[in-house]
């Protein structure tokens, strides 16, 4: 059985990707610290497929801890969650971002060059396009960060780069996801964010679990549709299929390939919060407020070329991402607290 480790394997995409490599037969083995997840998401995936993954709690910038096990397993691959992603909280800390961010990644690929494990899936994210000339957005687009969150993604991805540019037995598949949404259909995992949420799709949720009194829509003056921002929503068990299509797909002359997850359709804020209610039947309260400072008006993808190298593409729809997100926040109204 293949054996993939995978880092920041307790957090929202890590969990439903661990799933979704458990029901194809890998064998997952977690390193999470836990700063931003929840054991309990272990007994969840637990009730979902039948066995608990291999958890072992400690820190990617650990080199004894990663030492560990790689000496215990024979990993085949890596796949790449384990970092921090907030934004604003990057831009008050951002040693924090590249110690966690960047520092963890040389450290993980040190580890990897140590134990002759070189093939790795990253999480990169469409924030390396900074503010994009146009839509749908291309691989080849210019790459730019405009938040140290952003600049950690794109250090990683220049290192990766370089690594397979000097030796060509490194293969890297660098991911880059649009807005991740949606939970596993069983509403057993979910995303669980710390505190007030920064993302839309938890703070609609959490309205309409009375958990917070109403949405504020960050600007409606913006050059889209109805002046809302537009953004690329993948449902993520979508996305977790990406990572197993990425792991199906590593090949000899691989070297560091950049594919963008998406659906390749853009929604605006307010069609977010109709479709949401829509499927919830839920009222969410709303006002309008200023822009977020950084935001832009209109992301989405061009799926073009994952679609034609890894053989993937987005199959949940919006009714679907709407469905499994309720599911999820109405069984658990305080996530993984409940
Ligand atoms: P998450 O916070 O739910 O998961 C990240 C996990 O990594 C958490 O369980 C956390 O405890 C763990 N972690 C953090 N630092 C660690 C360290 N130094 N050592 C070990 N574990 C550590 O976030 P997520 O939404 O699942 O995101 C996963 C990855 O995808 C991140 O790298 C993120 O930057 C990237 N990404 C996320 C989004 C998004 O909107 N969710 C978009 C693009 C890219
Ligand atoms: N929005 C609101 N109110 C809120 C939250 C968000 O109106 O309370 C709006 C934003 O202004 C934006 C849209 O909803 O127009 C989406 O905002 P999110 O914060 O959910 O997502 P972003 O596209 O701003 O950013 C997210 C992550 C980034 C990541 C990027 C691409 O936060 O880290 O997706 O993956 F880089």
């Amino acid at each position: 059985m293949k054996k993939v480790l995978v880092t920041g394997g307790a957090g929202y995409i890590g969990s439903h990707t661990v799933v979704t490599l458990m029901e194809r037969g890998y064998h997952a083995i977690i390193v999470d610290n836990l700063d931003n997840s929840n054991a309990e998401v272990l007994n969840r995936i637990n009730s979902i497929v039948g066995t608990k993954p291999d958890f072992i709690e400690g820190d990617v910038r650990d080199a004894d801890v990663l030492d560990r096990v790689f000496s215990s397993y024979e990993i085949d691959g890596v796949i790449h969650f384990a970092g921090l992603k907030a934004v604003g909280e990057s831009v008050e800390k951002p040693m924090r971002y590249y110690s966690n961010n960047v520092e963890g990644s040389i450290s993980l690929l040190k580890a990897m060059d140590r134990h002759d494990c070189r093939k790795l899936v990253f999480s990169s994210s469409s924030t390396v396009y900074g503010d994009p000339v146009r839509v749908p957005i291309t691989e080849d687009f210019p790459l730019s960060a405009t938040n140290p969150y952003g600049q950690s993604k794109l250090m990683i991805e220049t290192i990766l780069r370089d690594l397979a540019n000097a030796n060509s037995q490194w293969q890297f598949t660098l991911l880059r996801y649009f807005n991740p949404v949606g939970a596993h259909a069983s509403g057993l995992i979910g995303e669980d964010p710390n505190g007030i949420p920064n993302n839309l799709m938890p703070y609609i949720a959490q309205v309409a679990v009375g958990r917070l009194n109403k949405l504020n829509v960050f600007g409606d003056d913006y050059p889209t549709e109805d002046g809302t921002g537009v953004r690329d929503y993948i449902h993520v068990m979508d996305l977790a299929d990406a990572h197993m299509q990425a792991l199906l797909h590593f090949k000899p002359d691989h070297g560091c390939r950049a594919y963008n997850i998406g659906t390749g359709n853009g929604y605006s804020v307010l069609q977010m919060l109709q479709a949401f209610e829509k499927a919830s039947g839920k009222d969410v309260p709303y006002s309008i407020e200023a822009r977020r400072s950084g935001d832009i008006a209109e992301s989405y993808a061009n799926c073009e070329l994952s679609k034609q190298e890894i053989d993937w593409v987005a199959r949940r729809d919006l009714d679907q991402i709407m469905k499994d997100q309720w599911n999820w926040q109405s069984n658990n109204p305080n996530g993984y607290k409940d």
